[in-house]
């Protein structure tokens, strides 16, 4: 239930701000979660944006708002405790593990509890089991991830040192982290349990990939430090950091932390994304260049044969899928390298058969996702193609050809803020907002109209879905 006052509020702000011509607009993107991405904070605070962005900039504001909709988020939320008795640890079920009861001589059916400790769980690759939603706290975690990226993006647009959306950040941070009610313990002891009479009791190294969105939530801090935002006080950082120092210390000597960095496969990659931005989020720069550096040298050098094929993810049961969701741990490890380190050359470093991370997406880009019945997962290559076009450039246009085909609205996704520049996008939306057409002004002020004007439009948007939740709650 919502608290009377925002309750009030709502309604005030729904009354106050919508205007009909600004609601018309709706090339704001509906959100999607992608897998992973870090985003310059020193391109953000610059504030330098291409004046095509406006409407990637109104898709972050609207999707920061929607996603805190959901929050705070606690792992104290869910409806179970882990083995260990300790509501503040993380919890989470291997998702394509199954029970096979065949072997269980019981007279009568077996409650769920009784067969998560009883039934041997198996494999299916790629078989979600729909019980892993029983307990959610990875649906938690992605939403905060994103949340926390895109309110530091949208807090990033205005010239402020405080607003709601660096409000929200400090409010999730602290109810996910830091409140010793709420806040999580440093561990991912039973991340992705596979249940079961022999393995019940502890987590699997392959649930450190639950957390590959620390990138995002790391992304979104580094950009409240640049930007000196008030609410993010010493205090804050300094036990956010003392946090981030205890899970990498688990990381870095945890058996589920080692093997996890060890995996071949995407696994491996997003692993060494969490590492890399996580010493970042603890200000040890050498030590974010040196695991970027492991694994550009390392498990990167198997990961791309000489046809830009990925061998560890091509054999999976949804290899579009894979292929794409290694590309994007892959691209997040160079744009965190080249971060860490400028005079570094991720893009540039060539596996064992010398191919480099274009070469992979290339070869994706010709794979037919319906051939493998992945039709629904064709969205997946979008933001990779956007990532690779801006980092290497498009000269022959086949690029923004393939996003202009597949994606007509590539220039309204968030992501099209930050992988500049790339064509398209269109500035006279842009001055259309205010119902104006053709303005001509200097560049530099042009930017920073389109900006503003972008707030007046999305500022719109809490009031109309808080009135729409608000009619949903209340039932009228
Ligand atoms: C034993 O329990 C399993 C899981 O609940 C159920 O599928 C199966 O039908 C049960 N067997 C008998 C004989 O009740
Ligand atoms: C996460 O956000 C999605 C909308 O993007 C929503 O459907 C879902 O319920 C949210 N889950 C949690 C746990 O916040
Ligand atoms: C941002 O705010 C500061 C302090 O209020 C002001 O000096 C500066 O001119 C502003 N910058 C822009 C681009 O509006
Ligand atoms: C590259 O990997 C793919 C997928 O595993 C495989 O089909 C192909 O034969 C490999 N190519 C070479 C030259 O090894
Ligand atoms: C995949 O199949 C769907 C439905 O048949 C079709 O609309 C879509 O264009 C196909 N995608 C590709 C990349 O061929
Ligand atoms: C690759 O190296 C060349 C030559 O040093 C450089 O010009 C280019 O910018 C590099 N590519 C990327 C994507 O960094
Ligand atoms: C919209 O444009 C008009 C004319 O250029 C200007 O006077 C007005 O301040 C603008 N409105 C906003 C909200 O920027
Ligand atoms: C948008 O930016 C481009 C490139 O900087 C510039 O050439 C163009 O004049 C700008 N358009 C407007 C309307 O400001």
């Amino acid at each position: 239930m919502l608290p009377p006052t925002l309750f009030f509020l709502l309604l005030v702000s729904s009354s106050v701000l919508i205007q009909p011509f600004e609601f018309v607009r709706a090339d704001v993107l509906p959100f999607t979660n992608y897998p992973n991405d870090f985003v310059d904070p020193d391109y953000i605070v610059a504030r330098k944006f291409a004046n095509t962005t406006g409407d990637a900039q109104a898709s972050i504001i609207s999707w920061a708002d929607s996603l805190s909709s959901y929050g705070p988020w606690s792992v104290t939320q869910k409806p179970m405790v882990a083995p260990s008795g300790n509501k503040q640890d993380y919890m989470s079920w291997a998702p394509y593990w199954w029970p096979d009861c065949s072997s269980i001589k019981n007279t009568t059916e077996l409650t769920p509890e009784q067969i998560w400790v009883t039934c041997p769980y198996v494999n299916r690759d790629g078989q979600f089991n729909p019980d892993r939603l029983t307990i959610n706290d990875i649906g938690a975690f992605f939403n905060l991830s994103d949340a926390i990226l895109y309110n530091a993006l949208a807090f990033s647009f205005q010239n402020e040192s405080s607003s709601v959306h660096s409000r929200n950040i400090v409010k999730f941070m602290n109810a996910w982290f830091l409140d010793s009610e709420t806040g999580m313990n440093p561990n991912l002891n039973y991340a992705q349990m596979t249940r079961g009479p022999g393995n019940g009791q502890l987590g699997s190294h392959t649930g450190v990939l639950d957390l590959k969105g620390f990138v995002k939530i790391v992304s979104g801090i580094l950009i409240l430090r640049k930007r000196k935002c008030t609410d993010w006080t010493a205090e804050i950082d300094a036990q956010m950091i003392a946090w981030a120092q205890k899970y990498i210390t688990w990381l870095e000597t945890n058996q589920l932390g080692t093997d996890e960095c060890a995996s071949a496969n995407n696994h491996g990659s997003f692993c060494f994304n969490q590492l890399a931005a996580l010493k970042l989020l603890v200000n040890d720069i050498p030590g974010s260049v040196t695991v970027g550096n492991n694994f550009f040298q390392g498990i990167y050098q198997e990961q791309i044969n000489s046809t830009g094929d990925q061998p560890f993810e091509a054999p999976r049961t949804h290899p579009y899928h894979y292929r794409n969701y290694n590309l994007a741990a892959m691209i997040t490890n160079a744009r965190l390298l080249k971060y860490a380190d400028p005079t570094s050359d991720p893009w540039n470093h060539t596996t064992k058969a010398g191919t480099t991370i274009k070469d992979a997406l290339d070869m994706t880009m010709t794979v037919d996702p319906n051939a493998s019945g992945e039709g629904y997962a064709v969205a997946e290559i979008f933001p990779n193609i956007a990532a690779v076009a801006a980092t290497y450039g498009d000269p022959d246009g086949k690029y923004v050809a393939f996003l202009a085909k597949a994606f007509p609205e590539y220039a309204s996704d968030a992501t099209f803020l930050w992988d500049q520049p790339l064509k398209g996008g269109s500035v006279a939306e842009v001055t259309a907002t205010n119902g104006t057409t053709g303005s001509s002004t200097v560049a530099g002020a042009s930017k920073r109209t389109s900006v503003a004007l972008r707030h007046v439009v999305v500022s719109v948007f809490p009031g109309v879905i808080g009135a729409i939740l608000v009619v949903a709650v209340v039932g009228w």
